[in-house]
């Protein structure tokens, strides 16, 4: 059993700026709108409307995966809490320490330290500060970083018996396969031996199902796309939001929802000096979300470094939370 010392204040909280490279939105999307298929980068959808749209998409009828996952959580998070063990350390990827963050930690054995890691240093602070208040007797380090760049953890202040990474929100398979396999290996080697990832993944289920979550009735989620085109157009672009209809059609055969927008017109678009022509029908890619089967996952993972250890699912498989442990080094 670890007896912890009371934390001195410095202690509590520490920010840790490692001063992550900004991407450039114009320059990203000049590049991705030149390629053959024309591309987005999600990360751009997160623009203070698009959180505040992505928000409400999560409490659409349609989109099951947010309740799903929490309702998993909510049954099961002791048993999670009793595969991590006691004394933990626990990484958060993003600085919103949401709901099921809060469950995970209330739940956990006297955890010894909590690392937010995030791109924007002002709301890892805020984040933070919320955090060291609520838990008292646990360490808050906050990152900022760009976790989808290698990077070294800072050691905590406490002795810790595992480190932790918690990924929930299906946000793994929002990665092209490749990168999602480069980003498993990364956090194995940022847990490192003895560490572990919790990671919520949307499971394969009727198309339709997964259809109507992307292409709901009210339109919020076309209009959490079409504001990716608003934001560039912030940025020096002239895009003509009327001229394009939000579309995410499952596509069976790769097991992911690609979210385009479809330009109804053949038009030009200016951004900055550069001019990139779009013809009626073509598409411009926004996002993938990729939805797994468990042999296809656990799969993925061992390609990673990690081992399927454990997993909690609904009643109709429709998600899964899964525990994965770094495999241990051959001997
Ligand atoms: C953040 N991510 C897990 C969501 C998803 O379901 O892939 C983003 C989203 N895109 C459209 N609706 C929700």
């Amino acid at each position: 059993m670890i007896a912890f010392d009371p934390l001195s204040s410095e202690e509590r909280v520490r920010i840790v700026d490692l001063h992550p490279k900004i991407g450039d939105l114009r320059a990203e999307a000049v590049d991705g709108l030149r390629r053959s298929e024309k591309a987005l980068p999600c990360k751009y959808f997160y623009d203070a409307l698009g959180a505040r749209l992505f928000e409400a998409i999560t409490e659409l009828p349609e989109y099951y995966p947010t309740r799903t996952e929490i309702g998993i959580m909510s049954r099961a998070v002791h048993e999670m809490a009793e595969s991590i063990g006691p004394h933990a350390t626990l990484v958060e990827f993003g600085s919103g320490v949401g709901l099921k963050t809060q469950k995970l930690l209330d739940a956990l054995i006297e955890p010894s330290g909590c690392v937010l890691i995030d791109i924007s240093k002002a709301a890892l602070e805020a984040s933070a500060s919320q955090l060291a208040d609520r838990y008292e007797d646990m360490e808050v380090i906050a990152v900022c970083a760009d976790y989808t760049q290698p990077l070294r953890l800072p050691r905590p202040h406490r002795p810790s018996s595992r480190t932790i990474a918690f990924f929930p929100g299906s946000t793994l398979g929002n990665f092209a396969h490749d990168e999602a396999v480069s980003f498993l290996e990364r956090v194995a080697d940022l847990v490192g031996q003895g560490g572990g990832l919790l990671v919520g993944i949307d499971r394969k289920k009727d198309p339709k199902v997964i259809e109507a979550a992307y292409n709901d009735s009210l339109g919020v989620t076309a209009a959490f796309n079409l504001n990716i085109l608003r934001r560039l157009n912030e940025s020096g672009a002239d895009f003509d939001l009327s001229t394009f209809r939000h579309h995410a059609p499952y596509v069976e055969s790769e097991g992911r929802i690609e979210m385009r927008l479809v330009s109804e017109v053949d038009q030009s678009i200016r951004i900055g000096d550069a001019e990139v022509a779009l013809s009626a029908g073509e598409h411009i890619l926004t996002e993938y979300s990729h939805k797994y089967d468990l042999q296809q996952f656990e799969d993925m993972v061992r390609a990673a470094g990690f081992r399927l250890t454990r997993q909690w699912s609904d009643e109709n498989d429709w998600f899964s939370v899964c525990f994965l442990e770094v495999e241990d080094a051959p001997a």
